[in-house]
């Protein structure tokens, strides 16, 4: 589509960039992030916070309109943590396995109907102007006993989408987790209101 929208990509997240390209396909083109720019920090209360965050950096850094998203994963017996900071669960530095380890040792003992959770995504785009479209998504699901698979990243290993056939997102194929994740709802509504939005691109808010 060649009147699709130009955006730069905020996510220094490689693994969620591959995703955010696989997800937009040609709804949006998309620019790699400036090397230069370093890591933004998130320091918000909420997911739309850290979501403008690291898309004012990126729009302030490159000049022009840029793409972020930031997600969280909210599990019931825990009182909705670690939410906003699933980045750093386990500590700051925490590697993926460290989260997974620590949200496991948390929910030990926790019975299986009561290990409910949901990703939840807020996707921003954002104008030098200062102009937005937001957009968000979620999917309810459950946190297995112990990780499997391989694939995805994050805590795609102990996470088991309610809608899917009772693999975790790591032992599905990428285009299995997209008809079914927080983050391809997210985009996919980001990529309708973009298309809606004509000159008018404040947000109506995240669903
Ligand atoms: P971020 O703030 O959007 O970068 O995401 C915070 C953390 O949530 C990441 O470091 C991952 O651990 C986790 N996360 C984000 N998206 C996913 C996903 O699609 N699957 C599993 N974990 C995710």
């Amino acid at each position: 589509m060649s009147d699709s929208p130009e955006l730069v990509l905020a996510t220094a997240n490689p693994d969620k960039a591959r995703e955010i390209a696989e997800i937009l396909g040609y709804a949006v083109r998309l620019l790699p992030r400036p090397d230069a720019l370093g890591e933004v920090d998130e320091t918000g209360e909420t997911l739309e916070d850290n979501a403008r965050l690291k898309a004012v950096a990126v729009v302030g850094f490159a000049g022009a309109p840029a793409v972020a998203d930031d997600t969280g994963l909210e599990v019931d017996a825990l009182g909705g943590a670690p939410g906003v900071r699933s980045a750093r669960y386990a500590g700051p530095g925490a590697t993926y396995a460290d989260n997974v380890r620590a949200l496991l040792r948390a929910l030990e003992g926790v019975p299986a109907g009561e290990r409910t959770a949901r990703f939840r995504t807020v996707a921003l785009a954002r104008w030098p102007d200062g102009r937005e479209v937001l957009a968000a998504g979620s999917v309810e699901g459950a946190i297995a006993e112990r990780a499997r698979g391989e694939r995805g990243f994050g805590y795609d290993p102990v996470f088991v989408p309610a809608e899917g056939d009772g693999r975790t997102f790591a032992e599905m194929a990428p285009a299995d987790k997209h008809r079914l994740s927080h983050r391809a709802r997210a985009l996919a509504d980001l990529a309708v209101r973009l298309a809606a939005g004509g000159d008018d691109r404040r947000a109506t808010g995240p669903r």
